[in-house]
């Protein structure tokens, strides 16, 4: 059985915007799971679809075994969802949100306090855990959010960008908490704009683009569908020498893609360190100094732009930006 399964899930919202259109999902229990994609491909409404907060509008999703439509109340049972934009009320401590949740969620009001203790020791919150929640700095929050999504021991988590626009260090820690979650069973389904981010936590990826799924695979097996490495040539001088550049690298043996990156010009070729020498020889040629040239495997980042046509783009949105 799936952890989650999808098939053709889609949500369309008056009057046309078609924020899912159809997507397909199959995610082993066990697995960390990174939904990529830039602002308004779709990854939220797919979540909201995913933890029974939104009806889909076509296809069917299961969730632990359970149809989400017909058996949400089950889903819930067996899901925590750490939405992107933090419902906490701010009036609390984290200690008392965190016992007031373990009790919404059944417990009597001392294994309540006992499950509040545990959870603020996982998030290392436990300093800060009679503090109110409105004094918390954006990292703390997320962190509490976290926890509060743990409460009730789920097999399946839901993480809406837990990082986007927390400092390095703050995003390290998240790092870390969803990490020892997975060690210890959890199936972790997370959306984000970080490539480096899916990168590190997740054995599987799919890349959303405008409410589709443009890629999906381990990180390691979408950078080696690239099929070629990855040269990237800076060109010396006047604005425009990127364009000159590149077009004068399009008439490299084999016809190699070329895309033109800001200031800098990507080759993307087979055996790139063979590539070296001719592409220098051919700017050299055309007039063309170079600044600086690195040779790469091809990144997370490359199969985003060679599926998408453009880099990810993280523009924080919402509550916690
Ligand atoms: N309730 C709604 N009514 C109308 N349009 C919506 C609604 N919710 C989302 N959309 C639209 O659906 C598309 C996908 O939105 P969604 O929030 O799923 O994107 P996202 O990938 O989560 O983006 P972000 O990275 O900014 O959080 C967007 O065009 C958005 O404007
Ligand atoms: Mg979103």
């Amino acid at each position: 059985m799936y952890a989650i399964q999808a098939e053709q899930l889609a949500r369309t919202f008056k009057p046309d915007i078609h924020a899912v259109a159809g997507i397909d999902l199959a995610i082993e229990p066990g697995k960390v799971f990174g939904f990529l994609g830039q602002n308004g491909s779709g990854k939220t409404t797919t979540v909201r679809m995913l933890t029974t907060l939104l009806r889909p509008t076509g296809g069917w999703a299961r969730v632990a075994g359970f149809d989400v439509t017909s058996n949400g109340g089950a889903v819930r049972q067996r899901i925590g969802v750490a939405l992107q934009e933090a419902g906490l009320d701010e009036v609390q401590t984290g200690r008392e949100l965190l016992t007031l949740h373990a009790q919404l969620f059944g417990m009597g009001r001392r294994q309540a306090r006992e499950r509040a203790e545990e959870l603020l020791a996982i998030v290392d919150l436990t300093e800060a855990a009679d503090r109110r929640v409105a004094g918390y700095s954006g990292g703390m929050q997320r962190r509490l959010d976290l926890a509060a999504a743990l409460v009730h021991h789920p097999e399946i988590l839901f993480l809406d960008e837990p990082t986007t626009g927390l400092d390095p260090i703050s995003r390290e820690a998240i790092w870390r908490y969803v990490a020892d979650l997975n060690r210890q069973g959890v199936t972790v389904f997370l959306t984000t704009q970080y490539l480096e981010e899916a990168d590190r936590l997740a054995g599987e990826v799919a890349i959303m683009d405008a409410g589709t799924i443009v890629a999906q695979g381990s990180p390691e097996e979408l950078k080696a569908s690239i099929g070629t490495d990855v040269v990237t040539v800076r060109p010396a001088g006047h604005d425009g020498v990127a364009l000159k550049a590149a077009e004068t690298l399009r008439r490299l043996e084999g016809s190699p893609e070329v895309r033109v990156v800001g200031d800098s010009v990507v080759v993307y070729i087979p055996e790139g360190a063979r590539a070296i020498a001719p592409i220098v020889l051919l700017l050299t040629e055309s007039g063309i100094e170079i600044t600086d040239i690195t040779l790469a495997r091809p990144t997370l980042d490359d199969v985003f732009l060679r599926k998408t046509g453009h880099h990810i783009e993280a523009t924080p949105t919402g509550a916690h930006a």
